[in-house]
């Protein structure tokens, strides 16, 4: 690997060989997402506990001070949004140039394996993998599901994840599902786990991302999960427990409960 893609594939990924993004991408397709829709401060305070911000250059350039240091990915696909006719028509919105002038550690694109626009997104993805090779920047694939929400299962996670990294995605970003390690087994690049809409209990969120990271994750790339919460920093330390500390779903929530107790008595 040479020492650019190398140097910033190690700015991602720490040195336990594991990872926390956190995604705020989301307004580049739904708009002013709840608790993102000022997204400074939705960034703010959850960055110090971050491995990388995934995020537009829109927002990176209005909500996110240049003297930041955390590794930018800059999420580059878009073109579509909630209320138009396709969420799979995605292009790609932001040139490699653009990449290297606002300095980022990679940049992620969206894939829709299995929509009318199968083709038009792989290639997508080919064609940047190939600028990012040629300046060393590693590409992350968004294995996305649009809102076809069931399609969150192995045998259709596994396929997507597969495809994306065999046209070169240096890191595959999918859903948490029963049996993961058939997705994580099938992908010879790390997978990163999203977290899709807030679920019920955040002892549920600690679950998911335990056990895809005994199956095989490297990791997380989670948003609604942790900025929607009530109190997402107890949230994104408690995440950062079980990606970094091997912490379990018990020992999360333990971490979670403190954090949570002492932002209570802050306000
Ligand atoms: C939006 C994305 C998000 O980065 C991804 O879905 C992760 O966020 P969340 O955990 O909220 O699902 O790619 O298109």
């Amino acid at each position: 690997m040479e020492w650019g893609m190398a140097n910033r594939m190690a700015q991602l990924i720490q040195s336990d060989g594991h990872a926390l993004f956190l995604p705020v991408d989301h307004g580049y397709f739904q708009g002013p997402t709840r608790r993102l829709e000022e997204p400074r401060k939705t960034i703010e305070p959850l960055l110090p506990y971050a491995d990388a911000l995934f995020i537009t250059r829109g927002v990176l350039r209005s909500s996110v001070d240049p003297d930041n240091t955390k590794p930018i990915i800059l999420r580059v696909s878009g073109g579509t949004s909630m209320v138009g006719k396709d969420l799979a028509n995605e292009g790609i919105t932001t040139s490699m140039e653009e990449a290297i002038r606002v300095n980022a550690s990679a940049v992620g694109i969206s894939i829709f394996v299995g929509s009318d626009y199968e083709k038009e997104s792989l290639l997508n993805l080919s064609k940047l993998v190939d600028e990012g090779e040629r300046y060393g920047i590693p590409v992350m694939a968004v294995t996305a599901v649009g809102k076809e929400l069931e399609k969150r299962d192995a045998r259709y996670l596994a396929l997507s994840s597969r495809i994306a990294a065999e046209l070169g995605a240096r890191v595959v970003k999918t859903y948490w599902c029963e049996d993961f390690e058939r997705v994580a087994r099938g992908c010879p690049v790390p997978v990163i786990i999203a977290g899709g809409p807030q679920v019920d209990t955040e002892l549920e969120v600690f679950e998911f991302v335990y056990d895809g990271m005994q199956k095989g994750a490297i990791g997380v790339n989670l948003g609604r999960n942790i900025w929607q919460n009530d109190f997402p920093v107890a949230m994104i330390k408690a995440i950062r427990a079980v990606v970094h500390q091997k912490a379990t779903p018990k020992e999360a929530q333990e971490v979670f409960s403190t954090e949570k107790e002492k932002a209570g008595k802050k306000s």
